[in-house]
């Protein structure tokens, strides 16, 4: 038995009769997780943030969890090895999945790079309420825009495992959505995120 199972072996799921069918009914729409990914400076939090405005003055329950602010205080004990990324990763899926019960519109923004991490909060969510957002921004144009002087530093060697530069990037494969943050403006951005989850139906309540 592995030890996280062990560790399941005296705990009992106790379940909550205000449930997520209750809170989101109380909200008014249905909860999914729409995560946010690509290279640092492909405006992941950028777009995650205009969303955001947008839904909340739509009067929607939202809420963004955002790399570089997790870092600062639920995961400020983790670096960037491939094992610290998959352990923020999996921690953040576990948290969105939290506030997904809890009826709201959970947006993150985290470079998560690796494929199986992605998918592995896919699976905690469920696929059917987990849209992957592809920021497909190239590498190039990050470096270029190097918002806050990383790319420099990781060129000269001062930070280590960056990603794109010393530490790999795995794009999506078949991701929800992919927008095109390297040549499409921020409007156009949201706007195609929005007319997705339109066309889906995910924004009102009826869609359950
Ligand atoms: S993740 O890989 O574990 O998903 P996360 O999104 O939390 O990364 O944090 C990435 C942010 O941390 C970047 O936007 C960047 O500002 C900063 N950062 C600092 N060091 C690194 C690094 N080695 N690789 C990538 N981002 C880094």
């Amino acid at each position: 038995m592995k030890e996280q199972d062990q560790n399941l072996t005296n705990i009992k799921w106790h379940s909550l009769t205000i449930d997520r069918d209750k809170l989101e009914k109380m909200r008014g729409h249905k909860s999914i997780v729409i995560w946010f990914t690509g290279l640092s400076g492909s405006g992941k939090s950028t777009l995650a943030n205009a969303l955001n405005e947008v839904l909340h003055l739509d009067g929607l329950s939202t809420y963004v969890l955002d790399g570089d602010n997790i870092r600062h205080g639920l995961c400020k004990d983790l670096g960037f090895s491939d094992k610290d990324r998959e352990e923020n990763i999996r921690r953040i899926g576990e948290v969105a999945n939290l506030f997904m019960n809890a009826g709201i519109i959970t947006i993150t923004a985290f470079v998560s790079p690796f494929i199986s991490d992605r998918n592995k909060v896919r699976k905690i969510v469920g696929s059917e309420d987990f849209i992957e957002v592809y920021c497909a921004a190239d590498i190039k144009v990050c470096e270029k825009r190097d918002t806050k002087g990383l790319y420099k530093k990781a060129r000269l060697g001062q930070i280590k495992d960056f990603t794109g530069i010393s530490s790999p990037y795995e794009a999506p494969q078949n991701p929800e959505i992919v927008v095109d943050t390297g040549s499409l403006d921020l409007k156009a951005s949201v706007e195609k995120v929005i007319s997705y989850l339109n066309k889906k139906n995910l924004l009102q309540n009826d869609s359950r």
